[in-house]
């Protein structure tokens, strides 16, 4: 007689228990999602001048982040894998909040005329594959701990801006790396052995700084 009623016990606790699980995912998700728009309209809200008014017209909330242009969510955890906004002639800088675009894997602001640092929150995205920065007024050095965190880092295209100090010997921490563009900057001493060992890289540019090293020309 008594079994019945604790199996019926059982199952309601095992629903009540998935009920809460899936709220907590839910959430989450709803969370992660609301993050990525945060980052995205701080990002808006650090650019000074938009020429084209493309933000303007396009970053609102009434539509979601995924269809923002320059935006591209992954279909299935509707998460922001890439953001592409090279080209639009903006002029700000890079909040450290774009680094809560925790599932980002392309992150391009090529051709643009953002200025001021890299903030640190975006050497500690995992999930990017590549950095195109190229053609900006970027300046500031590359930390020793560049690699600590990007460890999935395919493309590094920092060339045409004032960047300068010395490349860390660290940056062949990024195992993955295929492509460094670091011309026409400021960068200056010798070039790190060390980067030999990154048995991937298939393209090192660096004319146009005032480097020192083994190898004359690099593109
Ligand atoms: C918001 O953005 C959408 C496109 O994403 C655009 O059609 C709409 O006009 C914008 N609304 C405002 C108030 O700017
Ligand atoms: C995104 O755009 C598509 C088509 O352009 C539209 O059907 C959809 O409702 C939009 N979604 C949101 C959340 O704005
Ligand atoms: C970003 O967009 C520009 C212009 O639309 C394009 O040329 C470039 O290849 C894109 N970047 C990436 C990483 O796909
Ligand atoms: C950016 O500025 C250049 C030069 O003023 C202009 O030719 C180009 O059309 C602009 N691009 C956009 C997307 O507004
Ligand atoms: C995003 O990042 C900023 C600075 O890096 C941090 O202060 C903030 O709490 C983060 N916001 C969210 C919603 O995670
Ligand atoms: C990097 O991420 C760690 C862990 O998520 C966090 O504690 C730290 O504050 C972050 N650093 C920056 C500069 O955003
Ligand atoms: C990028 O910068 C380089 C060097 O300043 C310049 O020669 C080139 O025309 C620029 N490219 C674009 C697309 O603006
Ligand atoms: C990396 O390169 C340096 C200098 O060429 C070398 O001494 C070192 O053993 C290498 N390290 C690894 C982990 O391959
Ligand atoms: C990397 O460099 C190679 C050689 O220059 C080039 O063919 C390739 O397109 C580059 N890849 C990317 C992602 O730019």
């Amino acid at each position: 007689m008594e079994r019945i009623p604790s199996a019926r016990m059982m199952i309601r606790f095992l629903l009540l228990h998935c009920l809460i699980l899936s709220f907590m995912i839910a959430s989450a998700n709803t969370t992660s999602i609301t993050t990525d728009q945060q980052a995205l309209l701080s990002l808006k809200g650090h650019v000074t001048d938009d020429p084209a008014n493309f933000l303007a017209r396009n970053w609102n909330t009434s539509s979601s982040v995924c269809n923002w242009t320059g935006v591209t969510c992954d279909v299935r955890t509707h998460r922001v894998t890439a953001l592409n906004i090279s080209g639009l002639n903006l002029t700000g800088t890079i909040p450290s909040e774009l680094g809560n675009l925790s599932s980002l894997q392309t992150l391009d602001l090529s051709i643009n005329w953002f200025s001021g640092s890299i903030p640190a929150s975006i050497f500690n995205m995992s999930s990017l594959l590549s950095i195109r920065f190229s053609n900006n007024t970027l300046f500031g050095e590359l930390p020793p701990n560049f690699c600590n965190h990007l460890s999935n880092l395919e493309s590094l295209f920092l060339k045409s801006n004032m960047f300068h100090g010395k490349i860390p010997s660290t940056l062949s921490n990024c195992k993955r790396l295929r492509n460094i563009s670091l011309s026409l900057n400021d960068f200056s001493g010798t070039i790190p052995k060390e980067i030999g060992n990154v048995t991937k890289l298939i393209g090192l540019y660096l004319r146009g700084n005032q480097l020192q090293g083994m190898i004359n020309e690099f593109n």
